[in-house]
């Protein structure tokens, strides 16, 4: 099932009215529900809404349990449907109610943040965090409908804009060329006309996942700066000031597994350095102490995606040639790493 993306709501009450649920219920934080809700408040007089509270730290089992006793509340039955409007915190978590409620009920995704749009809100992984790990608890649960208005995206900020940038970079750099030197010469901030960048986006990930939904083989591509990334995101999450959001440590994450790409399996220079000229125009920097490394190795070491104790990365023998399950030593790791400090002089 494709995501539908359209600049209007056409066919989401298309939808709604062939569908015949018995109850509605929306389920938004408190963003979401200040910013998006208004446009479709109009078009769905009956829903029930459900506001949580917003961000990472509530995409937990109290959150779950809220969203699961306001449903029992109001009477939702297993021809209820719930609807999630958020960024992907909401479509993580609503989801996982969802499919776990009743044993399960149909919900629908409309994706608010560019990250939601493009990743997050496509592909059937839904969960939540647990005893301080991420995406710890959760089922694979296909929502009944994806759909996409770019209008949502006015009242983003444009750091969470350039987070769900960096997984469209990602996309391209893992599967088209084209598509990946378009985003390259965009400049974020002027961007009006989201629509044909965001399908493209969709099309990619939707295809890689239709081909391996369970993440034995190709899938595991979308992984691409998600090794690196993932360690600087959990890395700097202590340090509140510094804090990475999930697109912007990705971002970082791709120019380092761009550089080993390049030292292990020959990817062209000229295609790292213009990653790495984007990320450092766009991005935040980072700062990176060389007896730091070891402590973001040892993160690296807890990844999901190891084998036999060693980290297993995905990189790239050219841009859309995905090499899977490269291992690298820690001495290849260390030298990624050092590029942060020259390239900021
Ligand atoms: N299931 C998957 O395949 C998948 C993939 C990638 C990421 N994720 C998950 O997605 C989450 C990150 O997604 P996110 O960046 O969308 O986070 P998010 O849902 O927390 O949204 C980011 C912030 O933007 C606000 N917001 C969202 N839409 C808005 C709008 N239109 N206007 C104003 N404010 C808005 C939210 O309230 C929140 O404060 C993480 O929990 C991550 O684990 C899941
Ligand atoms: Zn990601």
């Amino acid at each position: 099932m494709l995501p539908i993306i359209e600049n209007n709501f056409d066919s989401l009450m298309l939808f709604l009215a062939e569908s015949k649920y018995d109850r509605i219920f929306l389920l938004a934080d408190e963003n979401t529900k200040t910013y998006c809700y208004p446009l479709l408040q109009g078009l769905l007089p009956d829903a029930i809404v459900i506001e949580i509270k917003a961000g990472e730290k509530n995409k937990q089992l109290d959150t779950c349990n809220y969203v699961w006793q306001q449903l029992s509340e109001h009477h939702a039955s297993r021809h209820s449907l719930l609807i999630n409007l958020g960024g992907g915190m909401v479509s993580d978590l609503g989801g996982f109610v969802a499919a776990t409620y009743k044993r399960g009920i149909d919900f629908v995704n409309i994706p608010t943040s560019l990250l939601a749009m493009v990743d997050a809100s496509i592909g059937g992984k839904t969960g939540i965090d647990f005893k301080g790990i991420k995406n710890m608890i959760g089922v694979i649960a296909l929502p009944k409908l994806v759909f996409v208005h770019p209008i949502f995206l006015q009242t983003l900020t444009p750091r969470h804009i350039l987070s769900g940038y960096a997984e469209m970079l990602k996309h391209g750099m893992i599967a088209d060329p084209s598509y990946l030197s378009e985003l390259l010469q965009n400049k974020v901030s002027d961007m009006k006309d989201w629509a044909l960048l965001i399908q493209k986006s969709i099309e990619i990930k939707n295809s890689i996942v239709e081909q391996d939904p369970l993440e034995k083989g190709i899938r595991k591509s979308l992984n691409f700066g998600h090794t690196i990334g993932h360690a600087l995101e959990s890395y700097f999450l202590e340090d509140e000031e510094n804090a990475f959001l999930h697109g912007e440590a990705i971002a970082w994450g791709m120019v380092l597994e761009s550089m080993l790409s390049m030292d292990l399996l020959g990817m062209k220079e000229s295609d790292y350095k213009q990653l790495l000229q984007f990320v450092e125009n766009n991005y935040r920097p980072i700062k990176l102490l060389a007896s730091e490394y070891e402590t973001l190795i040892a993160f690296m070491n807890h990844d999901k995606k190891n084998i036999d104790g060693k980290i297993a990365f995905v990189l790239l023998k050219d841009i859309a040639e995905v090499q899977l399950d490269v291992f690298c030593t820690k001495q290849q790791i260390q030298k990624a790493f050092s590029i942060i400090n020259t390239s900021h002089h």
